[in-house]
């Protein structure tokens, strides 16, 4: 695997194991995060022995957000840059054809919360602490929470959140229905490693598809993305994956996938 300095990018069998390595600055993201998160993103997206990223922080934060101190001296022009790198960083995670999770294992703030929504499920560890404080320094968060927030919590949850800028715990964000589940510190990556085992176990194929029409049909009418369900369902039938699974269950044993 590929080498960073702010991050490190590491496998396990088929698991991805991205961890934002600035513990000295809780991970805060500066240009450098951005610009090796969006690389790291984009080789394994056409890594097919791939087939669950989880993305990590190093140290008591998941991320802390923006990186302040870089941000403090850029223009508007320098922030346009940063803000449209940051947001092809997250749409290339969005975008990843394999399940992604975020292991929330501290602060999850700013452009944090970010990285986290642009995943396709959050765990969080019971100490982790959640936010979008950037009205506090006279901006709105610029990673794509203004738009990934509401989607999944409601506008109202979202204006409450930049409005105030206030901390709030993971009980409150599973509550509103910000993370999947909360679990002891201790436990947050044995429960996330469990949860990636079950999903390198399923079709691949068949993982990549759903993954598209979930999030493709968020942006189709009802109507459209029902019509995509039915033609990705079909599309299915004509792969080895599908035919495999089917064989292994009426044969009563496991099944083989070869992704084709
Ligand atoms: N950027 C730069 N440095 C940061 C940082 C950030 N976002 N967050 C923490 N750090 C640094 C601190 O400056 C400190 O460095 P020093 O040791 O050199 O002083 C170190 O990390 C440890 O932080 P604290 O001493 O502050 O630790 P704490 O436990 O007292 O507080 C915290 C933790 C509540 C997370 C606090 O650090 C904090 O509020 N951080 C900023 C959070 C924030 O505002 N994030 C949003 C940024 S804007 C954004 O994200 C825009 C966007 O949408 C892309």
């Amino acid at each position: 695997m590929k080498t960073y300095t702010t991050l490190k990018l590491e496998r396990d069998g088929h698991t991805a194991l991205i961890t934002f390595n600035r513990p000295k600055v809780l991970n805060a993201l500066n240009t450098m995060v951005a610009t090796e998160g969006l690389d790291a993103v984009q080789s394994i997206s056409t890594d097919p022995s791939v087939r669950v990223v989880i993305l990590t922080g190093a140290g008591r934060a998941f991320v802390a957000g923006a990186d302040i101190a870089e941000m403090e001296t850029k223009t508007a022009e320098e922030a346009r840059i940063y803000s449209e790198l940051g947001h092809r960083f997250m749409n290339a995670l969005q975008d990843l054809p394999q399940p992604v999770i975020a292991a929330i294992n501290g602060f999850a703030l700013g452009g944090g919360l970010e990285v986290a929504l642009a995943c396709d499920i959050r765990i969080a560890a019971a100490s982790a602490q959640f936010g979008l404080p950037e009205t506090i320094l006279g901006i709105i968060p610029g990673w794509g929470a203004t738009q990934r927030t509401a989607r999944l919590v409601g506008a109202a949850k979202t204006k409450e959140m930049i409005f105030t800028g206030r901390r709030f715990s993971s009980a409150e964000a599973l509550d509103m229905g910000l993370v999947n589940r909360v679990v002891p510190d201790n436990e947050l990556m044995e429960t996330v490693r469990a949860m990636t085992a079950l999903m390198c176990r399923q079709g691949q194929t068949a993982l990549r598809h759903a993954k598209t029409v979930i999030n493709r049909g968020l942006d189709l009418t009802l109507d459209e993305a029902l019509r995509l369900e039915i033609d990705t369902f079909v599309d299915l039938f004509d792969t080895d994956d599908r035919r495999e699974g089917m064989r292994a269950f009426l044969e009563k044993r496991k099944p083989n996938f070869t992704g084709e």
